[in-house]
């Protein structure tokens, strides 16, 4: 059970504004995909038979007839006796209805160079980097580690892998070698595919070299690797191991596009994504195919109100990322939907960069996340301002909780007042959007997830697993098992047990505490456990703490999540330095640090601040009390510290705190 002490963890400060409200327009919600409010109790009554139709929507190379197998929980099975190929449903069947014409991917470089991809090119470099991977040995139950920059190359390696009937696992090139190397072996990859690199603020970010080093590193344990395919994308200098590693371009060019689509079972592995968790080792989180596919398209369709034939959608998240997954690569594909994707950061050339990529091809459709949009908040709307955004009609924010400020900026400069924001929570985990607004449908609530997606049950529960009731907080529970679950955690069924299903049964316990408000609108509040949401990603306090005390001068650490103006939370590491070691000193253990974080687990995890201390503030028996640190980090004044051994230490390492605040003004 989770316990009362945890209740105030990580949770960000959110109050409903009460009375503003925005309706959908009339006009908006007449042509809307969804705008008879009867879906809601139709799925309700029936959520199976709701699934059953949305999956009905998709290609099955052999229908299912049955629809969710529970007799098992947690291990689900959804339209376990059918058979299906996501890669087919995502490009094959959009070239057979006619639209192979139709632009997939507007795709656009960092340095300004651009390539257009339609549905029928698609095929095409599906099909040949399908004949290539099976030439390479890949077939139906294998796993292939994707290691890439945001190019085309990426998204068609993906579905080459699915295609076959294997899965595949995405790492995203933040990722250092260490943590490539770990999921690299976690999931047993045979074949990794990579770039020699790809552009990120003006220069080649390389990619290859860290896959060098994750396979050269001794770890104790042996990898699969047999061979690396490498696309060239940067133009910088690689070396490539005889019998190994071969181009992309030199292989690929001697294939034939001739490759047929076999349906596999609805359950079979479609990818593993890892993410990080409360222990030290990230999770593989399993997803299958006719589920995931299901809800990624529905909820991509519905939510976003895409209009195929017309829209340009835009998602900006990374395909290392679920984002990437769900709303860049299998949503937008399996409804054969035109979107734009963007190699490099938004600040280059200048900040104007994204509203420049809105205005060149007609962006209609924007997804984002909230840690951008104060990013761009803080630029000013000038910047915004020089551009044409009048063809934005929605708009869509994910991966944290976005607040209400931040919401009326989304909503006036880049929505010209008018375009609906859809605020969309789910997970890694859940696969798909869970809790949204249906844009044709909803009263906007800023700040507020507000409701289930039809065919979704949620509750806000307290300790023991009771509903909450109207103007309460408490935990947010899944209470029906939903299409695009998580199946298991890759390798370690219990861990899946343990993790999601061990507090309330057969409902999901998904980590975050929430709040109904009066009218029973969900406002999500952050996690209540020690996982960090930094710039909408998952960060595990124990992963940092954990490669801070593999640093030979490390005696012990303690890492925080402390709010942060524009990245929602921050990482603040606590150290203590073993009392013989040289090698630090007062003036360079910070930055020593902040790099060995960011080598052993990848840029994302650098803390922002690093504080040497001779004390970690713990009780009688031992355990570290991380809330006081984060009221120190947080600059708060520190409560009640008589339950800790030593009362004075919380005392000294807020005033280190303030000092460096102070020192930096
Ligand atoms: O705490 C919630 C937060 O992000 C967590 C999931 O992180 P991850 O698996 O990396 O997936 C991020 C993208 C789906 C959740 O447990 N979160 C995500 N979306 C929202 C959110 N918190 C509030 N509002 C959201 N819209």
């Amino acid at each position: 059970m989770v316990s009362n002490a945890n209740h105030d963890h990580g949770m960000i400060e959110s109050h409903p504004l009460e009375g503003t409200t925005y309706p959908p327009s009339a006009e908006f919600a007449a042509s809307a995909n969804i705008n008879d409010p009867a879906v809601y109790w139709k799925a309700a009554e029936d959520p199976e038979a709701y699934w059953a139709t949305q999956a009905k929507e998709l290609h099955w190379h052999k229908p299912f007839t049955k629809t969710l197998d529970w007799s098992n929980p947690p291990f689900a099975k959804w339209f376990y006796d059918g058979e299906i190929n996501v890669a087919y449903n995502c490009v094959d069947r959009h070239v057979e209805a006619g639209h192979g014409d139709r632009v997939a991917i507007h795709w656009e470089g960092e340095p300004g160079d651009t390539r257009k991809v339609t549905y029928e090119e698609l095929l095409f470099e599906v099909k040949r980097a399908a004949v290539l991977l099976e030439s390479l040995g890949v077939t139906a139950g294998d796993r292939v580690a994707i290691y890439m920059p945001m190019i085309p190359e990426a998204i068609v390696a993906m579905l080459a892998v699915v295609r076959l009937g294997a899965a595949h696992s995405v790492v995203f090139g933040g990722f250092s070698a260490e943590s490539l190397r770990a999921r690299i072996e976690d999931a047993d990859a045979k074949l990794v595919i990579t770039a020699d690199g790809g552009y990120r603020k003006g220069k080649v970010s390389p990619l290859k070299p860290l896959v060098d080093e994750a396979l050269a590193l001794e770890t104790g344990q042996k990898h699969n690797v047999k061979n690396v395919l490498v696309v060239k994308r940067g133009d910088n200098p690689v070396d490539m191991v005889a019998d190994r590693d071969l181009w992309w371009h030199e292989e690929i060019a001697q294939v034939e596009a001739q490759h047929e689509a076999k349906g596999f079972n609805a359950e079979n592995p479609l990818f593993i994504l890892y993410t990080s968790g409360t222990t030290g080792k990230p999770k593989g989180i399993l997803h299958t195919s006719g589920g995931y596919l299901t809800q990624a398209a529905y909820t991509h369709k519905n939510i976003f109100d895409l209009k195929p034939e017309v829209d340009v959608y835009w998602c900006t998240a990374d395909i290392g990322w679920i984002t990437g997954h769900s709303y860049l690569v299998y949503g937008p594909l399996a409804n054969g939907a035109t979107q734009v994707v963007y190699e490099g950061t938004p600040d280059t050339p200048d900040w104007g960069r994204w509203w420049s990529i809105i205005e060149k091809y007609g962006v209609t459709i924007f997804y984002t996340a909230p840690t951008a949009i104060r990013s761009f908040m803080k630029i000013g709307r000038q910047e915004v301002q020089k551009y044409d955004l009048s063809t934005i009609r929605v708009l869509g924010s994910v991966g944290e909780p976005i607040n209400p400020e931040a919401w009326n900026w989304y909503h006036d400069v880049i929505g010209g007042g008018t375009a609906p924001i859809v605020d969309t929570w789910w997970q890694t985990e859940t696969g798909a959007i869970m809790i949204s607004p249906l844009p044709g449908l909803t009263s906007l609530k800023p700040g507020s997830a507000q409701v289930p997606i039809p065919g979704v049950t949620i509750d806000v529960v307290d300790d023991t697993g009771n509903h909450v009731g109207h103007g309460n907080g408490g935990l947010l529970v899944i209470q029906k098992p939903w299409p695009s679950m998580v199946r298991n955690i890759w390798g370690d069924p219990e861990r899946f047990k343990e993790t999601y299903w061990s507090q309330f049964g057969d409902q999901y316990f998904a980590g975050d505490g929430a709040r109904l408000d009066d009218d029973g609108d969900i406002w999500l509040l952050g996690r209540v456990d020690d996982v960090m949401n930094v710039s909408g990603h998952r960060l595990s306090t124990a992963e940092i703490e954990s490669a801070l005390v593999g640093h030979t001068s490390v005696a012990e650490s303690a890492v925080v999540g402390a709010s942060d103006e524009t990245t929602g939370q921050a990482v603040v590491a606590f150290v203590i330095l073993k009392a013989n070691q040289t090698e630090l000193t007062e003036e360079n253990a910070e930055a020593e640090l902040k790099a060995h974080v960011a080598k052993h687990i990848g840029a994302i995890a650098r803390p922002r601040q690093v504080f040497i201390v001779h004390e970690l503030p713990k009780t009688r028996s031992g355990k570290i009390m991380r809330r006081l640190l984060r009221d120190a980090a947080e600059g708060r004044d520190i409560g009640d510290t008589t339950t800790l051994a030593d009362t004075m230490v919380m005392q000294t390492i807020s005033q280190r705190v303030r000092d460096e605040r102070d020192a930096k003004k």
